[in-house]
């Protein structure tokens, strides 16, 4: 970007409202589509005329609302409460039920979500000088990230190769006298299984230890899809031992980005979550969440998508949704080679392949090339390399078009043959140490790979290769080190 006239954010004159929203759609054209279902990650699309115009006018009537002080701005909390009430609902709580007390706060976002349930277990604890947390290697990234920003040391407990869910016993296993909180998935988003909450749940009160559901994915379709008939194991607040659970608004609940619900069963769970500062000369501070200053767009948003769609509407959505993933399943299922690493229980199918001739990173740029943009998941712990949909309400419409277009993209990578990278490229992937990687090193590879300064290319097949070969910390450094190359100011 290079147009500093066309694209600079600090133009010497300003340019005309009627332009600048030209320029960014001009940017935008570069962005994977985030409607009309055919981007199985990052955006959850119901597909509903007139949804988009209602949050983004709603979100407008907010956006400048400041979430800091819910006494200044009573209309945010009274929105927030709305929200907090309608999640806790449908997710086992509130009045004639056992967890009447449930209280809970809005965030930004799952990881948010996540990193305040360590939080507010970590410092429910302060007797201990190194807390720990446990959770299956299943659980999402963002419990590494909240015991990494935490200092709370994480103890993962293995997943069945089969079933791809922990045991209780392995859990109850992991529990030592430091462990403040013990972790569910509800489902899990790299396989949409939902963990044996009731059992890990019971090991985690029987140790007088909190446990938390993230249901950040699940949370707002499982009690659809339960609705509909579907077999849906316990795992909300109906089940003892449960403490708190995270439900994302911005996933299926299908509000714009920056809305999640975290939940405990009490307001004394809740405590410790929050923070408060008076010892300083400026205002007051109580933040019941991470950030401070928080638009009020996004809660606004959310609260009028809630409305609008009713539980007649995400009931209707949850059955169409279902219906895609029986479509997507069978899909893959007609494929030779190809195979469901998980049987559907959600709304994710996730697939891997069996034919040493298929691979499976070829096929992912193969159903790119189509329109079709997936996910591709790397081979970890005895697990295979796999491709996660998430399936959303606006890939119905989609279904019977996907595959073919599986068919068509697995046969052209099966021509294509599997990726081969040089053997001193595999060898260094192999053998190098994540502190041997310098920033050189890195802008060497990336040139090699094809990779640039711009965004990523459509055929990711080699880097992912690449990564896969390396051990866990130097994918991880890997990463760090090619974000930072596309993280560079323009001038
Ligand atoms: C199960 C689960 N937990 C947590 C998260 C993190 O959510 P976010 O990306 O909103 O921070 C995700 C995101 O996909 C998820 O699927």
């Amino acid at each position: 970007m290079t147009d500093t006239a066309r694209t600079g954010a600090l133009p010497v004159e300003g340019v005309p409202a009627a332009r600048v929203l030209d320029e960014i759609r001009a940017l935008r054209e570069a962005d994977r589509p985030t409607h009309g279902g055919r981007l199985f990650a990052y955006v959850y699309d119901p597909g509903v005329a007139g949804l988009d115009e209602l949050a983004q006018a709603a979100h407008a009537e907010s956006a400048h609302v400041n979430g800091l002080d819910p006494t200044a701005f009573p209309s945010l909390l009274a929105m927030e409460n709305a929200l907090v009430g309608a999640a806790a609902r449908l997710l086992g709580g509130g009045p004639g039920t056992s967890a009447p007390d449930v209280v809970g706060s809005v965030t930004s976002g799952g990881t948010e979500s996540l990193i305040l349930a360590v939080k507010a277990a970590r410092d429910a604890r302060p007797d201990l000088a190194g807390p720990r947390i446990v959770v299956p290697v299943s659980g999402h990234a963002a419990f590494a990230k909240a015991a990494h920003y935490l200092r709370v040391a994480l103890d993962p407990v293995p997943v069945d190769p089969v079933t791809l869910r922990p045991a209780a016993a392995d859990v109850a296993a992991a529990i030592r006298p430091e462990t403040v909180l013990v972790a569910a998935s509800a489902p899990s988003y790299a396989h949409g299984v939902v963990d044996p909450v009731a059992e890990i749940a019971a090991v985690a009160a029987a140790a007088g230890v909190r446990c938390h559901v993230d249901a950040c994915f699940g949370g707002w379709t499982l009690p659809w899809l339960r609705r509909l008939g579907a077999p849906v194991p316990p795992f909300d607040f109906a089940v003892p031992g449960v403490t708190s659970i995270s439900v994302d608004l911005h996933k299926y609940a299908y509000a714009p980005k920056g809305v999640s619900v975290l939940l405990h069963r009490d307001p004394e769970l809740r405590g410790s979550q929050f923070f408060a500062y008076a010892d300083w000369p400026g205002y007051t501070m109580v933040n019941p969440v991470i950030t401070s200053t928080r638009s009020g767009g996004p809660i606004t948003a959310a609260y009028a998508t809630l409305r609008h769609l009713g539980e007649d509407g995400y009931l209707r959505l949850a059955a169409v949704t279902r219906d895609a993933v029986a479509g997507l399943a069978d899909a893959v299922r007609a494929v030779d080679g190809l195979r469901l690493l998980a049987e559907p229980e959600s709304t994710v199918v996730c697939f891997t392949a069996d034919d040493p001739g298929l691979d499976l990173f070829v096929l992912v740029d193969e159903l790119t090339a189509r329109g079709w943009h997936t996910q591709p998941q790397l081979a970890y712990a005895g697990l295979p390399a796999s491709v996660h949909l998430t399936v959303t309400a606006a890939v119905a419409p989609r279904v019977a078009e996907f595959g073919p277009a599986l068919a068509e993209a697995v046969a052209a990578a099966r021509a294509a043959g599997p990726v081969v990278l040089p053997p001193e490229l595999l060898a260094l992937a192999g053998s190098l140490t994540p502190e041997a990687l310098t920033a050189d090193l890195i802008a060497g590879l990336a040139a090699g790979l094809g990779l640039g300064a711009g965004p990523a290319p459509d055929r990711m097949a080699a880097v992912n290769t690449l990564l896969q070969a390396a051990p866990v910390r130097l994918r991880e450094r890997l990463l760090v080190e090619s974000v930072g190359l596309l993280q560079r100011p323009t001038w």
